[in-house]
């Protein structure tokens, strides 16, 4: 017998046992991946279920119901203009991020501008300034080739052209190359009770976890970035609202000037932006 979608998300629903991750919007957006409808017409009458399709619908709510992160299972996720294709070899974008993409926006007009991404993963916020500013010479950097395979397939998806390096943090620049370097690098510390929620034992511990204090990458990135940073040139860094005064205390001790935080949305102080002097 056919099914509508509708029926099928309303029973779905229904039926979900407490503690499951499902929730209506969720079904919608798998839905709308399946069928590849557009939301608004998703619960037309017309719209039916085929067999083939219920199937695959039910083993993505099987991932989703384990934990998985929607944006693995849809394989696409929104961030700041773009439409960013992710697998579980990046992290997913996450909106707080978005807030770097915003403050470098309102702060920087000027037409050709040295941007590093680094530890880009899906190439979220190199890709996002890189469509709002074309002439920005921008570099996509990570430890990982994976996660470069999907930054890769981001730009020519997009049609962006940016430079895709794999390293060590800065290990591959020049000296006194960039006037903007900005990363959202792993910050969470090894065995953090966090890493087991929110499906984040989905994602690739590389791309969270620094060492048991949490702070090791922002500190190595904070520390190579004066030699690597233009004089005067900008440093953005996110990290979690309680490693906001240690990063701080770091970057003052460091001698960078003009230190301010950037809040997320929740109020909570989110990332760092500092000036090399
Ligand atoms: C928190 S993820 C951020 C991904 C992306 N920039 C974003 O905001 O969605 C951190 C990234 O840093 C990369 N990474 C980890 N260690 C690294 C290292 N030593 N050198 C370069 N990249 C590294 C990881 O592979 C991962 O892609």
């Amino acid at each position: 017998m056919t099914q509508t979608v509708q029926g099928f998300i309303k029973k779905t629903v229904a039926f979900s046992e407490r503690g499951e991750y499902i929730k209506a919007l969720d079904l919608e957006f798998m839905a709308c991946s399946l069928l590849g409808i557009e939301r608004s017409k998703l619960f037309s009458s017309s719209i039916t279920l085929e067999k083939k399709d219920k199937t695959k619908f039910l083993s993505m709510i099987r991932r989703r119901n384990k934990g998985e992160p929607l944006a693995y299972i849809l394989g696409t996720k929104g961030f700041w203009n773009l439409d960013i294709e992710v697998n579980n070899k990046v992290l997913v974008p996450r909106p707080e991020t978005e807030i770097i993409v915003e403050d470098v926006l309102l702060n920087f007009n000027q037409k050709y501008l040295n941007v590093l991404d680094l530890g880009t993963g899906s190439g979220a916020i190199g890709l996002s300034l890189k469509k709002e500013k074309k002439e920005w010479n921008v570099y996509c950097s990570d430890l990982s080739e994976d996660a470069l395979e999907v930054t890769q397939l981001n730009s020519l998806k997009h049609n962006l052209n940016i430079h895709l390096i794999c390293c060590n943090w800065l290990n591959a620049f020049k000296p006194n190359s960039f006037d903007l370097l900005i990363s959202n690098p792993p910050y969470v510390k090894e065995g953090d009770i966090r890493l087991h929620s929110d499906g984040l034992n989905f994602e690739p511990p590389n791309a969270l976890i620094s060492g048991i204090t949490g702070m090791e990458h922002l500190f190595s990135i904070a520390s190579f970035s004066k030699r690597h940073l233009k004089k005067r040139g900008y440093l953005y860094l996110e990290h979690s609202p309680d490693q906001a005064k240690e990063l701080k205390l770091f970057l003052k001790e460091l001698n960078f000037k003009n230190i301010s935080e950037i809040f997320d949305l929740n109020g909570d102080k989110r990332a760092i932006k500092a000036q090399n002097s």
